[in-house]
């Protein structure tokens, strides 16, 4: 019988970023505690925690991003209307120390990835008036006027998802691991 590759638990030499699902309990408790930082702590959008509804559904998909091996930011994604591939994306959250190192563009791409390998066929988020540029640049557009979401202006903002095919080999590809070279392909 062949032998059993390895389990790999560090993204290989030469892809410093890997964005991915998480996976346990522990991954988990990292993503829900980037988000206190960010949105409790630092931008005091949500006074005691930023958990809702949406974290008690097992079916809301909380993805990891790592930034050499180090967990570095997170995103969170859930189905609005299954029936027509509706999804919402949102809890982007880089932490500070890792910012501008090229780690909120995959997630972003992770989570349109993500939702396009399941079926879906569009996501939308609300996005916060400072950070519709860098929506801008990942080819999102805004939706309508601005509202008030968290008690705060936002903008909603959309983007139709890929083919499933296409979706699931960014998936793919995020997984395994990406370089600096590569983040303008992803
Ligand atoms: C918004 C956020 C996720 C961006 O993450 P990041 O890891 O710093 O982003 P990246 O490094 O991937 O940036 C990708 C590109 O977008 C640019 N960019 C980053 N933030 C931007 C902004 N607010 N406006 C315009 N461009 C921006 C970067 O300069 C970079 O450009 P480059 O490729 O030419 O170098 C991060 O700043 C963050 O977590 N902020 C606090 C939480 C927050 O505001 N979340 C969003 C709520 S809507």
């Amino acid at each position: 019988m062949a032998p059993t590759q390895p389990v790999r638990s560090e993204p290989p030499a030469g892809t410093p970023i890997v964005c991915r699902r998480a996976r346990s309990p522990g991954e988990r408790a990292d993503h829900l505690a980037a988000r206190q930082q960010v949105f409790v702590d630092e931008q005091a959008i949500f006074s005691e925690s930023d958990t809702d509804s949406h974290d008690q559904d097992a079916s809301t998909i909380a993805l990891l991003g790592y930034w050499h091996g180090v967990f570095a930011g997170t995103v969170r994604l859930f189905v609005l209307d299954r029936a027509a591939g509706h999804w919402q994306g949102d809890r982007l959250a880089v932490l500070p120390p890792y910012r501008s190192c090229g780690l909120g563009a995959p997630l972003v791409r992770c989570a349109v990835g993500t939702a396009a390998a399941l079926g879906g066929r569009r996501m939308t988020a609300h996005i916060q008036p400072a950070q519709v540029a860098f929506f801008r640049r990942l080819g999102w557009t805004e939706v309508g006027e601005t509202e008030i979401y968290a008690g705060l202006v936002h903008q909603a903002m959309g983007i139709t998802l890929p083919d499933q095919e296409q979706g699931t080999a960014t998936v793919r590809r995020l997984a395994e691991g990406i370089s600096a070279r590569d983040l303008s392909r992803h």
